[in-house]
């Protein structure tokens, strides 16, 4: 191997409003397996990533849970680092776009960029809604298809006819957040002088960096010419302010890619190794990698490059693109139960089954890939359980019982020991090219000839015959050598498996290079199994979980009893059996306290004379003490259904009156009422 390379490399930064689900995970996957692949082989290899946490969706979803943006994304924050190490991808740093080492670098960027005469300015135009005092991205204006007069389309395009069109020529526009009618407003807006680069992107584009197809499309870009790009938004927005600009804030996409240099700064900090210019310099030698799924292109491969080139930074070296996952053959549906969240697989099955399928699925090119769920199961099953967790487990038995678990010093077929040897440097290639399917296909073809070479030689027969002992021992040391290759060239596809495997193999961690050697008159541990079969029930439970999570998710967006005041339609008439199976009862508000992160709701403590109840409120506005609520008596609805929220479980609600704010009034009988007492 040569000289260590230094490299550094990220996966996009995941949105920090929504939960991770196996499209995402093929992104992740992917990377972390090279950069597992890079660290076995002894490069210096940094993975960073961090969370996309800026812009108006995020704003928006914040202000319906009644959190501040803060509070929600060290929410999503905590839940997307879960769910990466538990598929056992394995940052060197997750961090945030809403950093302070993410600030000061757009703020360098930026201000670089406008010194460099690369930003204009100009007056744009836009929707703008009165009521919520904000100007509207287009996915925000809803109104009648200009062309097929469909209802209810989005500002940009119609999902009926599907053509595409600006806000402006909707009929009947709306605001999608408050209802009203938006009104045309102008404010002045950034741009980045995109146009200024196109030399440089017409190199750096065919220079490597790119997937051929991938240049190919950004050809087509370049040829019908470049375009400013409209990097800021007006007030009010979750983001960065731009430098001398009150009131106007970096667009959410101007940020996002220098959220990876900010991630990367702020791991110098915890590792003084590591220095900031020697991977980002415009000299720099190290290598830069950005892993990203196909609907990202041009904000990495145009604006990015042109960004760092205008700010005196280096380039990427590559690009390197995917397609989207579908399953059984389809988009991921929600209502199919295919929509499957990270956490919800992991609820069920083991995380290296999804790497290694991916692994054995993922090529070098943009092309989707298909989870197809019986040939999952089918090639988890013969391939890792019936294959490479077989060979250890046919051999060790012989080896602790005919020689107290040490392997003999053996190599009794030579040529089988070269075959393993001369895939090493081809499975690496495959493996540095991201061709994870050909490494696969490589490592899979020498698991059966090691199957095929112990089941020709029979230990378990040859064992009942006299004499033979110490034949079987060098067969089976032989067979174990040959499963610990397997273990080490599928190490970054599988790195649990390959810890067990090391524990049992009694060996340190293994490294790439160690392909080169044989174990011999080594003491072997105890064998436990290493990987078991994925039972179909488990699938059919997950993609029924994901059924579930879809109806509960729909429930938590209900108004009802979710601490906010119901504001549910009123049925015209209702039957006494209906009024009568709502379980009305008198509680006793024993304690109320703030809910630390929640804007709006009270955590109140009931008393039911026989048991407690714990019910989130959204009544905080109306009582800003709520320690003068406690000892009031108040009506409870006892059963309904409880509901999981943020901050734990809602068991029921009580009753209030009033339009909101602070005009919320809570009912309360007349003084003699005991809790629990029914109310009807
Ligand atoms: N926040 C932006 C990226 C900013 S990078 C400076 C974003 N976030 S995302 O959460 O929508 O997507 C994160 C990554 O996951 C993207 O590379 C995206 O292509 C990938 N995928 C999202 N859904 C996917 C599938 N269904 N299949 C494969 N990859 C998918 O985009
Ligand atoms: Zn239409």
């Amino acid at each position: 191997m040569s000289e260590a390379r230094q490299i550094l490399v990220t996966s996009a930064l995941p949105y920090a409003n929504g939960s991770i689900h196996l499209g995402h995970m093929l992104e992740y996957i992917q990377t972390d397996m090279w950069v597992r692949f890079q660290k076995l082989r002894g490069n210096q290899c940094i993975y960073v990533c961090a969370d996309d946490a800026h812009g108006s969706a995020i704003m928006l979803r914040a202000e319906k849970e009644g959190i501040t943006p803060e509070q929600l994304i060290a929410n999503v924050q905590a839940e997307h680092s879960g769910d990466f190490a538990d598929f056992l991808v394995d940052f060197d740093n997750f961090h945030s776009t809403h950093s302070e080492e993410n600030r000061e670098l757009a703020e360098l960027i930026y201000t670089r960029l406008r010194d460099a005469g690369h930003i204009a300015t100009r007056s744009v135009t836009q929707y703008f809604d009165p009521e919520k005092g904000m100007f509207l991205a287009d996915r925000f204006i809803k109104g009648t298809c200009p062309k097929c007069a469909a209802e209810d389309q989005y500002g940009d395009n119609c999902e009926k006819c599907g053509a595409t069109y600006e806000p402006t020529e909707l009929k009947d526009p709306r605001s999608a957040i408050s209802g009203a009618t938006p009104v045309l407003k102008d404010s002045k807006h950034f741009f980045f002088k995109l146009p200024d680069f196109e030399a440089m992107l017409k190199q750096w584009t065919r220079g490597g960096a790119l997937q051929e197809s991938v240049a190919n499309k950004i050809a087509e870009w370049l040829d019908g010419g470049l375009q400013e790009w409209d990097i800021s938004r007006d007030a009010p927005y979750f983001g960065f302010e731009i430098p001398d600009e009150p009131g106007k804030y970096f667009y959410v996409w101007l940020d996002a890619p220098i959220g990876y240099m900010a991630s990367f700064e702020n791991l110098c900090k915890r590792r003084p190794e590591l220095d900031f210019d020697t991977f980002w310099s415009k000299d720099s030698t190290a290598e830069l990698y950005h892993f990203i799924g196909k609907d990202i292109i041009n904000f990495h491969t145009l604006f990015w490059p042109a960004m760092l080139e205008g700010a005196g930074f280096r380039k990427p070296t590559a690009v390197n693109v995917h397609g989207y996952l579908t399953v059984n053959g389809q988009k991921m549906s929600k209502s199919r139960g295919t929509f499957v969240k990270a956490r919800t697989y992991l609820d069920h099955l083991n995380p290296e089954y999804l790497r290694y399928y991916y692994a054995s699925k993922l090529g070098r090119g943009v092309d989707d890939l298909d989870l197809n769920l019986e040939d999952f199961v089918q090639k988890v099953n013969s391939d890792l359980v019936g294959k490479v967790v077989n060979i250890a487990s046919r051999c060790a038995g012989f080896i602790h019982k005919g020689n107290a678990g040490v392997m003999v010093d053996a190599n009794p077929e030579p040529e089988l020991w070269t075959a393993f040897q001369e895939a090493a440097p081809s499975i690496a290639e495959a493996y540095e090219a991201r061709d994870f399917a050909r490494a696969m296909r490589e490592i899979m073809h020498l698991a059966d000839r090691a199957n095929a070479w112990i089941a020709d030689k029979a230990p378990w027969a040859l064992n009942k015959v006299e004499g033979k002992q110490a034949e079987v021992q060098e067969i089976c040391a032989f067979g174990v050598n040959l499963f610990r290759q397997l273990v080490i060239f599928l190490k970054p596809v599988l790195p649990n498996l390959a810890a067990a495997a090391e524990q049992f193999l009694n060996v340190e961690p293994l490294r790439w290079n160690d392909h080169a050697t044989l174990l011999a008159n080594h003491q072997l541990n105890a064998f436990t199994p290493l990987m078991t079969r994925i039972e179909p029930a488990k699938i059919e439970a997950m993609i029924e979980a994901s059924k579930e999570d879809l109806a509960s998710s729909e429930a938590a967006a209900a108004p009802a009893g979710n601490g906010e005041l119901v504001k549910a339609p009123l049925a015209a008439e209702i039957n006494f059996d209906a009024f009568a199976a709502v379980d009305l009862r008198i509680a006793l508000i024993e304690k109320a306290e703030f809910v630390e992160g929640a804007d709006k709701l009270l955590r109140l403590t009931l008393d039911l004379g026989d048991a407690k109840r714990n019910v989130f409120s959204g009544i905080k506005s109306a009582y800003p003490d709520p320690s003068k609520l406690e000892g009031r008596l108040t009506l409870y609805v006892a059963n309904l259904a409880p509901r999981k929220m943020k901050f734990g479980m809602s068991e029921g609600m009580v009753l209030a009156a009033g339009p909101g704010g602070s005009e919320i009034y809570l009912l309360s009988p007349d003084s003699g009422a005991k809790p629990g007492q029914r109310v009807m």
